[in-house]
């Protein structure tokens, strides 16, 4: 129906922080609340869509009945969680905030103080998101961008490098956008160049400004 555009359509999601092992007790992570990827997952499934939502380290409620929600730690699960179920999926958000680098090795022990320095050697992740745009058959894909300069420049060459359908820009030079808060300034790129420009509102609203647009090209 008009109300459940997304009735048919299973959408995977991933959001939140990642947390890389250093030692037991010892991780490498960031700010992302995950209120953002909560909020696309609870519109998704206000719109009737089947939600897979692959869930970094954070404490957002998204209990929903058309939310089957998965909690990883490290980029490494995420990649294996998004893999496992991607085939079978109509839709893809990457709104998750994955480490860049991981511990190469991580240890059994929680490491001792000793000298005044301590390296620790870092090893590149797996870009999910790219991983899943250099498919043959790929469902309709949508990335994230946080930029600090030259916002659409890079963001233009971030979606053809991924290979996203669309891309949310969002502007760390906004105030009331980003990391922790509950608003955010947002712009949606689409395979043309073409750019939607959104003004700073609660993540809920911002939320349905993304799943609308993804309704527009999809359906
Ligand atoms: O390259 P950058 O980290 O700026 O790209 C951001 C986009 O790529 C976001 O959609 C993010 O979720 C995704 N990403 C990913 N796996 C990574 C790094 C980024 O899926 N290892």
């Amino acid at each position: 129906s008009s109300k459940l555009p997304l009735k048919d359509k299973v959408c995977l999601i991933t959001a939140g922080p990642t947390y890389e092992p250093i030692d037991p007790v010892r991780f490498i992570g960031n700010h992302s609340s995950g209120k953002m990827g909560a909020a696309i997952a609870l519109e998704l499934a206000n719109r009737g869509a089947s939600v897979k939502l692959i869930m970094g380290p954070s404490h957002v409620k998204t209990d929903h009945e058309l939310i089957d929600r998965v909690d990883v730690k490290s980029a490494q699960q995420m990649y294996d969680a998004v893999h496992s179920m991607v085939a079978t999926t109509d839709v893809a958000i990457f709104s998750a905030a994955v480490a860049d680098y991981r511990p190469a090795n991580p240890v059994d022990q929680k490491i001792k103080k000793k000298s005044n320095t301590l390296t620790i050697e870092l090893v590149k992740n797996p870009d999910i998101l790219a991983s899943v745009g250099a498919m043959t058959q790929k469902p309709f894909l949508v990335g994230f961008a946080l930029e600090t300069e030259n916002e659409l420049e890079h963001a233009f060459a971030k979606a053809e490098k991924k290979q996203t359908d669309l891309l949310v820009l969002n502007s760390m030079r906004d105030k009331g956008a980003g990391f922790g808060v509950d608003t955010n300034k947002i712009a949606i790129i689409d395979k043309n160049k073409n750019v939607s420009r959104f003004e700073t509102k609660p993540k809920t609203e911002v939320a349905k400004d993304i799943v609308d647009e993804i309704i527009k090209k999809i359906l």
